[in-house]
This record gives structure tokens, sequence and C-alpha cells, in this order.
């Protein structure tokens, strides 16, 4: 199987790693316009295979998307990533003419693939993905749901003191600080409420990190986070490839469900070779509703923006 990752900066090679060492694909190839970068990481990271033990073939290469062509998966992580300070959104303009023309330039080299958008602000990278391309909705995946997924069950798993796979638990709605929605009802330890264990303040204290999660990291590191991102790609590729058919929040495509329609936000969705497999509609509580319709009120103005592009 053949992965293509458009983008070798921090999450783009993160990705690149992660679904080597897991042995996800067989070809994974790296492109970036930097001259020099992919190339370069994917070298370095085919130097690892041989002491880590993985066989997945990876090239790097400076801007030629015919070595992408038949690619069964393409991550698009192109554009630029935040600054301490800057939130997701203000990304849109630099980053929709970039997304833009990568879809074309992928589209062109596998007719048949699925995509993941990566790139911030990913609700509306994926619907600008999706309205460009042309493609049926089960083909655009917008990964945030399943990093913010991430976080949300790292937070509780220190903060219960319990082992971070026992966790389980679901993030929707936007992927930004305001419009994602930790579903604390839904978390569990093994099945049993995380409510059992944490009091509503601490709860509530997880869902605030949750939601600031990426600003957080953006502020530590200087520019935006790669690890978490990069593993929450090679979860969602995994689960494609290998038709796992797992439950992942992601930003898809909405025709009525939630009661929305004509915008891309995060629901958990049953992933598997076709991509979107289903979406799950989950009965949401009173305030579980107003949270996700005011999310997706904030998302649907973001892709006002794209008036110009589409
Ligand atoms: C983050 O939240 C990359 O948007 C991404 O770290």
């Amino acid at each position: 199987m053949k992965v293509s990752i458009i983008g070798a900066g921090n999450v783009g090679s993160s990705c690149a790693e992660y679904i080597s060492l897991k042995s996800i694909a067989s070809e994974v190839i790296l492109l970036d316009i930097k001259k020099g970068l992919a190339e370069g990481k994917a070298l370095d990271l085919s130097q690892t295979s041989t002491t880590l033990g993985f066989n997945t073939r990876i090239i790097g290469a400076t801007n030629d998307f015919s070595l992408t062509s038949n690619s069964d998966v393409v991550v698009i992580t192109s554009g630029v990533p935040r600054k301490p300070g800057m939130t997701r959104e203000e990304l849109i303009g630099i980053n929709a003419e970039i997304v833009k023309s990568v879809v074309d330039k992928i589209l062109s080299n596998s007719p048949n693939t699925i995509i993941i958008v990566v790139s911030n602000p990913m609700d509306t990278m994926a619907y600008l993905a999706l309205k460009v391309s042309g493609l049926s909705k089960n083909r655009i995946i917008g990964m945030g749901g399943a990093l913010d997924s991430s976080r949300f069950k790292t937070y509780l798993s220190i903060a219960m003191n319990k082992p971070a796979s026992d966790i389980q638990g679901m993030v929707i709605g936007g992927h930004g600080d305001t419009t994602m929605i930790p579903l604390t009802r839904l978390a569990t330890y093994n099945g049993i409420p995380v409510s059992d264990f944490l009091s509503n303040q601490k709860l509530s204290e997880i869902s605030n990190s949750t939601m600031v999660g990426g600003a957080t990291l953006t502020k530590l590191l200087g520019t935006s986070a790669w690890y978490a991102p990069g593993a929450s790609v090679s979860y969602l590729v995994d689960s494609i490839l290998n038709d796992q058919k797992k439950i992942i929040p992601c930003s898809v495509f909405l025709d009525g469900e939630y009661g929305q329609k004509d915008i891309c936000i995060g629901v958990p969705c049953v992933i598997g070779k076709n991509g979107i497999d289903s979406i799950l509609e989950i009965e949401l509580n009173k305030d579980e509703t107003f949270k996700f319709n005011k999310s997706s009120e904030a998302v649907r103005k973001m892709n006002d923006a794209l008036d110009k592009i589409l």
C-alpha cells in the first residue's frame, strides 16, 4: 500500500515516521517545496529501518507529484503552522491557496485516493478540499478530532493516574480552541464513567486543557505540535489501509447529520477501506447539542472566507 505525505515539515515527517515504524504501508512518499528537505528526512528515516525493524520504502522529493501516482492515501500537511499567540483561523488566507493547488496535483496523479487533511484551519481546509476536488464525501477526512481526542484521553489518564490505553473518549465539533467539544459525559476508564473518579471541576479543567491543547504546545515549542498530530494521522491511515473500521472522530462533510448541512466538522466516524465508512449519529444532550450548533456556526463563518477561492 502506498501513502504520500505532502509537506515534510515537523508534522509531515512525523506522519512518515509513525506510518513506517508501524509498518502500516509498504511505500511512503514525502514531498516538500523546500529543496532537499523531503529527500533528507526520507533518507534519515530510511536509515532507522535496520535498527528499528521495518521495511517501508521511504522516498523524498522536491515537489515531484508524479512520484505520488496511485497512492492509496494522501496526507496534506502543507501550509504554514501557527506561531505562539496565533489562532488556527488566522492561517486561512495563506493555507487555502496552498491546499487548493495541492489537491489538484494529488488528484491528477491519484484519482482514486483518499485524502486526509491536516493543514489548518483544518475543518475549513477539509471543506475546501472537498469542494475543489469534487470527490465523494467519504474520501475527504479532516484529522482534527483524532488528535483532540488523544489529547483529551491523555489529560484524563494523567488526572486519574490510570493507563492511557484504558481510557476511551471523544472530542467532536470544530478543531479550534473555542469550537471543540470534549464529550466528558461519554468518557470512560474501561467502561466505567470517568465521573466516578474525577470531580466536575476537574473534568471541566480537563475539557479546557484539551481545547487549548494545541495552543499550549505552540507556546512551549514556538511552533505547532507534531508527535501527536503525526501519530493521529498514522492511526487513521492504519484504520483505512487495514479496513479496521475504528470509530474515530473526524471532520467530515455533513448532509443533515447532527442537524447540519454543507459543512465539514468533527463527528464520530467509522473509518475503513473506503475512508469514511459511516457517520455515527450518537444522541447528544441539550448542552452538547447547543455547543455543537455553536461550533458549527463558527466553522461555517470561517468557511465564508473561502468565497474568493471557490
Ligand atoms: C494541533 O492542534 C497541528 O492543529 C494541530 O497541534
